[in-house]
């Protein structure tokens, strides 16, 4: 991939020749909020292109759910990051995400309590790799989840069946790799689903590997 393309994705895509060029001659060109989301969060590499971190920023800026309950922490400093400052932007609110490896999870939280201790309000780190665990957190209602764990389609079907029972209007879904294998079952299966979905975002290569945000109008009737 040219170094063109890569600066569509992220600063960690890039090898050291291309990081020297973008920080003398590209990174001047880009606006302060193309820097934010382009750049990430020093020192903890995370996964998302820039238009898919810019899109899920805004969405909890334009939403402004109690919480986002997320799916695949990784190192947190990727899609977490971006969900955690968004919340801090609004001072209200938080991601509560959940990872099924223990070392990246012990991870997170050292890298948060040390380096980022100003987002810490704003992220609650859970380790395991059921979706149930999060029912204690979630309540009578949902305003927010975001589905982006193993590459496999029936796990994501799974945790989205899950959130879906405590689905509402207004209940906002985003999910990362929607053209991949990832979402295969649950692209095929959203027409049938018991909840109408309103597709608000859509984003598509060569900017995304696809992501969506969607909004739930109801429950269907009949
Ligand atoms: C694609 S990565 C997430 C990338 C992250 N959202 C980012 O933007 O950097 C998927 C992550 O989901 C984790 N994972 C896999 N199965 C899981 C499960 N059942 N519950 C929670 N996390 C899971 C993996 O260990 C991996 O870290």
């Amino acid at each position: 991939m040219g170094y063109q393309s890569k600066l569509l994705h992220h600063y960690d895509e890039l090898n050291t020749r291309q990081r020297i060029r973008y920080n003398l001659m590209d990174r001047f060109r880009f606006s302060a909020a193309d820097r934010f989301f382009f750049e990430g969060c020093r020192g903890n590499p995370g996964q998302m292109f820039l238009a898919e971190r810019r899109a899920l920023y805004e969405a909890i800026l334009r939403h402004q759910p109690r919480h986002c309950f997320e799916i695949g922490t990784y190192t947190g400093g990727g899609s977490t990051f971006f969900l955690a400052h968004a919340f801090a932007r609004l001072g209200k609110g938080k991601v509560i995400t959940m990872e099924s490896d223990a070392s990246l999870h012990k991870g997170c939280v050292d890298f948060y309590r040390k380096r980022l201790p100003e987002l810490f309000p704003f992220v609650e780190f859970v380790h395991g790799d059921r979706v149930e665990a999060l029912s204690p957190n979630i309540g009578d209602r949902l305003d927010c989840f975001f589905l982006d764990g193993a590459e496999d389609a029936s796990q994501t079907m799974s945790q989205y069946l899950f959130f879906e029972q405590f689905c509402d209007q207004g209940t906002v879904m985003m999910a990362h790799d929607w053209h991949t294998e990832k979402m295969k079952d649950l692209r095929a299966m959203l027409p049938e689903a018991a909840m109408e979905w309103r597709i608000e975002v859509c984003l598509d290569p060569p900017v995304s590997v696809g992501f969506v945000v969607m909004v739930c109008e109801g429950r269907k009737q009949g």
